[in-house]
Order: C-alpha cells, then structure tokens, then sequence
C-alpha cells in the first residue's frame, strides 16, 4: 500500500482534533518495539484534557516560525502528516544543530501513528520534512536512529542518506546511527 496523493505537512491545527486524539489512544497502546522512547511525548498526554481543551494544546507546539516553548533548544517546527482531516503522523524539523542535536537527535524526528505504520507513510514523512528543511536553507540534513530501529534506518536510507558513524549511548541503551542527506 502507499499514502494517498493527498498526503501532506499540515500545520497543527484543531481541523484535525477527532483523528488526533483518536491517534494518541493508539500511542498511549502502543509497544514500538525498535524504539520505545520516541513515544514519551504522547504517553504523557491525558486524552481528557485534550478533549476539553485542544487549543492550549495547540498553543504548546512549535509553530512555524520555530518559535520553541522550551528556552534554551534551538528553533524547531512541528508538522503534523494528514490525509484529509486524518491525523497520520508527526514531523518535527529542528532549524540548526546544536551539540546534542549533532551527536543524537539531528535535524528531522518523525512518528507514524500504529494504525498506519507499514504503508510507505515513514518514507514520505521523511522525504517531506527534507523538503521543509531545504526551504529553511539546510545543505546537509543529519538524521539519526537507534541501531536497534530497523525500520527508521530503512527510511532514511530511501532518502538518501549516507551513514556517518555509529555512536555508543551507554550501558543498556542502543548505538545511535547518524546519517547525512545531501539537499543541494
Ligand atoms: C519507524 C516508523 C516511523 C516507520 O513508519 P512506517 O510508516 O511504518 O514506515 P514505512 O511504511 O515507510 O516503512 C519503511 C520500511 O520499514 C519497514 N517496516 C516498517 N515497520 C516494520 C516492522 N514493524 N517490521 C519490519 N519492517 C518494518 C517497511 O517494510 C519498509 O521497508 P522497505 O523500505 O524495505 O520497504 C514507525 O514505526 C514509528 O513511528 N515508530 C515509532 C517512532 C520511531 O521510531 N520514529 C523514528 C525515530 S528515528
């Protein structure tokens, strides 16, 4: 199967509200098992809170302009993949590096929501945040994953990417595989 041709980045919005927290009770179910510390942002959210009051929500998130609410992590925008008004996924798109960007979390995180995993929708969010990416003005687009994340490396290396090295994390945790996509 592959996504429909109305596959796209959207910014957050509430035109996507049902199918969003629809998404986060299949998160907070979910047991990724290449990866289970992506999911942290969406365990911790309480579907009831969402319900009542998605704007603040909304209002939490990176927009466009990169503006972050976290003081001290460099500028980064929230995307969120939609068909439609379905929710499918999220891409996140950090403007620049910064020490710990360059060593584990690059320029581009993106999740696919369980229901939709295995259908060409992690390739394209990808490919989508590159683009994204590009526009901002980035040559050279660093991605990472968990040497244990068979599926994110199968990804990236659909886009292009070219690995740089692996590096150690520490007892218990997987190596992070880093990875260069040329965007010139
Ligand atoms: C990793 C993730 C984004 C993949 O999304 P997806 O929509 O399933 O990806 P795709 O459909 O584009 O598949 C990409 C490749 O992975 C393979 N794949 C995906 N899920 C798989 C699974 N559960 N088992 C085996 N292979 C799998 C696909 O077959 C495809 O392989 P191919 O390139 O050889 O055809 C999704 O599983 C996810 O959100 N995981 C949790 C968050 C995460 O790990 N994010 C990445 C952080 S670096």
């Amino acid at each position: 199967m592959t996504p429909g041709k109305a596959a796209r980045l959207a910014a957050p919005s509430v035109a996507f509200k049902q199918s969003f927290i629809e998404a986060v009770r299949e998160f907070q179910a979910d047991d990724y098992p290449w990866n289970a510390g992506s999911m942290g942002r969406y365990r911790e959210v309480d579907v009831d809170v969402l319900e009542r009051d998605f704007a603040s929500f909304l209002a939490g998130l990176e927009d466009a302009a990169g503006r972050s609410v976290k003081p001290g992590l460099v500028p980064q925008t929230s995307y969120w993949l939609v068909e439609d008004t379905a929710f499918i996924g999220r891409v996140s798109v950090r403007h620049r590096l910064n020490e710990n960007l360059m060593r584990v979390g690059g320029h581009i995180g993106y999740e696919i929501r369980p229901s939709r995993r295995r259908q060409g929708y992690g390739t394209l969010a990808l490919r989508l945040g590159l683009e994204k990416a590009k526009a901002l003005g980035i040559r050279r687009a660093l991605v990472t994953c968990d040497a244990t994340n068979g599926p994110s490396r199968s990804i990236i290396l659909a886009n292009g990417g070219k690995m740089e090295d692996e590096i150690e994390m520490g007892e218990g945790k997987p190596a992070k595989q880093r990875f260069w996509i040329d965007l010139s």
